[in-house]
């Protein structure tokens, strides 16, 4: 693991963000993702240096990073699948996707694989429910109208190594944001 303080160039990105807002508890969101990019997760050891960095209580930086499905309170596998089971993507089989990924990957929702590749989350509506069932690679790409098969092809894609692509991801709202993500 990293070691456990940030260095010059991060906390000068870290001026710079501040710098953005009027008082400091509003740089609590981005600098917790310098962190999480950093060290892979916001345990309450990476919550408490946040605290320290921006000289706000424990207190506040532990509401935030916990509130959040996005920031990681423990260690991550390499990918980390967020099934959406909200309304929509429910009504259009996202349990059964999710219960699919779990034999799967012989885990059980919140569970990491042995080999460290995947982590699985359910998580709430992404913000995309005209193309349920949808899920999200590692807080960035999104993969939608998801089937079993879909499903099949995306772990195998990523355990090679190879970038996920579906005709259905052309979509030119779906475009945007995952160029936006990635
Ligand atoms: Fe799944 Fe909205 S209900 S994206």
């Amino acid at each position: 693991m990293a070691e456990l303080s940030f260095t010059k160039e991060e906390l000068e990105q870290i001026e710079k963000i501040k710098a953005k807002f009027p008082e400091v508890k509003p740089a609590t969101l981005p600098v917790l993702w310098v962190a999480q990019n950093k060290f892979g997760h916001v345990k309450p050891d990476v919550q408490k240096l946040v605290a320290e960095t921006l000289g706000l209580p424990e207190s506040h930086v532990h509401g935030v990073a916990t509130f959040y499905t996005q920031y990681y309170k423990e260690e991550m596998g390499k990918f980390v699948l967020d099934v959406c089971t909200c309304l929509s993507c429910q009504l259009c089989g996202g349990y059964d996707i999710l219960h699919h990924l779990e034999e799967k990957l012989g885990i059980n929702v919140g569970e990491t694989t042995d080999d460290g590749m995947f982590s699985l989350q359910e998580v709430e509506c992404l913000g995309a429910c005209g193309y349920a069932p949808m899920l999200q690679v590692t807080n960035g790409q999104y993969v939608n109208n998801l089937t079993k098969e879909k499903v099949d092809k995306l772990i195998e894609d990523l355990k090679s190594g190879k970038k996920p692509e579906f005709e259905s991801m052309k979509m030119p709202q779906l475009e945007k944001r995952n160029q936006a993500a990635s």
